[in-house]
């Protein structure tokens, strides 16, 4: 556990680990700050851990993403240092696998996860996202999180794998309980997060079981029946993806259509631009990503000696990839802290890059885009009725809660009346 500290710049007043410190907002300030002062910074860790170094740059997370074997994943992703039982079970999710097992295991569940998949999945999102506009429409007030953003990316993953609507609520308060488990309104303990874990485990087990028997058209069977060279994913590994999907898709998705609807409020006059012209869309999901990515950071760990930018850095160091930072680096984007529906270009890099680049990219696209093409066409002058509550976490920049008004479609609230 030990590590001398290196001699860098020291901020005392900086802390990106304690959960606190996000709550009133991303700390941008910090940011720019070690962007511009400490790009790749030694960041002391309490609770006895080593140290990381937090990586700030639009470069360096490009170089340290690219170099898998340099800078592994299968030390964990995480900041927290694991080892043992936790590192070997956590080993079993792709996102924790390195080069050459990676690669394999990518190539396999890729195969049931095609951009053609994808986009046989378009008719049956639009289909769910006008559902949810059509529930709350008449209202002419709701809760933007929950009655909206929350619904549409856990239905398209349920969908994705085909799980019967009977048990999608099971689904979704247990992805809740994983990821929320420095938000104390989610749940009590770190052990809360296991036994959620395990519980959504048992449950993709489960539903293996049921399509070994009875073969659907749907992602599970397509991953338990696939292979590649010869080599199927035995049910522990399926449920590790399960697992992995059920966080990676709804927690991020949801955030990011939630910040996007928050920035598009906050910005009536893009907001209006999208409305007069839906073809903007596109771009404007583009700029969400990039102004409010919903996952904060990554984690490699070195696996020899090397160094960023001149800065010594040694095996077995861990190195955290900030992406709302690298999102906003000024040699890179013109204006950063600026909300542009029109940027271009915008290589954002809130999917990752490289070897772990999101799989799910161009499901995320397709979603968040069909959804807010149906808000703006039928919703156009939703506003911020009251406090955005955000969740406590230095991992997922996400939203609890933000009360929303607006003039309710006619005929929804005459049938409502
Ligand atoms: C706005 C939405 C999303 C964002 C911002 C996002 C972000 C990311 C990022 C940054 C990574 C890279 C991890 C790394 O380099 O270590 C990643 C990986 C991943 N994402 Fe997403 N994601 C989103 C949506 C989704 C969706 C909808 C799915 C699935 C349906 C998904 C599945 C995955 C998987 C499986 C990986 C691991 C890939 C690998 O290890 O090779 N994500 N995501």
């Amino acid at each position: 556990m030990s590590r001398a500290v290196p001699a860098t710049p020291r901020f005392p007043e900086i802390d990106l680990t304690d959960p606190d410190n996000f709550v009133a907002g991303v700390p941008h300030h910090w940011f720019r700050k070690l962007r511009a002062e400490a790009p790749v910074y030694w960041h002391e860790e309490s609770d006895d851990g080593p140290g990381f170094w937090a990586i700030t740059k639009y470069e360096d997370l490009k170089h340290v993403s690219r170099s898998p074997k340099l800078f592994c994943s299968s030390q964990g992703t995480n900041i927290e240092s694991h080892d043992g039982e936790t590192l070997q079970r956590l080993q079993m999710i792709m996102l924790n696998m390195d080069p050459p097992k990676h690669v394999k295991f990518r190539r396999l569940v890729q195969r049931g996860f095609t951009p053609n998949r994808v986009q046989h999945m378009e008719a049956r999102t639009r289909e769910r996202a006008r559902a949810i506009v059509d529930a709350v429409a008449g209202r002419g007030e709701c809760d933007f999180v929950n009655d909206v953003a929350a619904e549409l990316p856990l239905q398209v993953i349920a969908d994705l794998m085909g799980v019967p609507q009977e048990d999608r609520r099971i689904l979704f308060d247990l992805s809740n309980r994983l990821i929320g488990f420095e938000d104390p309104e989610f749940q009590t303990s770190r052990e809360d997060a296991m036994q959620a874990s395990a519980e959504m485990w048992a449950y993709a087990n489960q539903l293996a079981a049921r399509r070994r028997e009875g073969p659907q058209d749907d992602l599970t069977t397509a991953l338990l029946t696939g292979e590649v060279d010869g080599e199927r994913l035995n049910e522990l590994e399926y449920d590790s993806f399960f697992l992995l999907l059920a966080v990676a898709g709804n927690e991020t998705t949801r955030n990011l259509i939630s910040h996007g609807m928050l920035a598009l409020m906050r910005h009536p006059e893009s907001r209006d631009r999208l409305v007069a012209d839906p073809s903007l869309i596109p771009d404007a999901v583009e700029e969400m990503l990039r102004y409010s990515p919903p996952v904060m950071y990554f984690r490699r760990t070195a696996t020899a000696d090397t160094e960023i930018r001149g800065v010594p850095i040694r095996a077995g160091d861990k190195v955290v990839l900030y992406y709302p930072s690298v999102n906003r680096d000024e040699d890179v984007f013109e204006d950063p802290d600026r909300f542009d529906v029109t940027r271009s270009p915008n290589h954002h890099l809130a999917f990752g890059i490289g070897e772990h680049f999101c799989l799910g990219a161009n499901l995320a696209r397709l979603e968040i885009n069909i959804l807010f093409e149906e808000l703006l066409a039928r919703l156009p002058d939703m506003e911020i009725a009251g406090e955005v509550r955000r969740l406590r976490s230095s991992f997922i920049d996400g939203i609890k809660e933000i009360p929303v008004r607006y003039t309710p479609e006619r005929g929804r609230a005459h049938r409502a009346a």
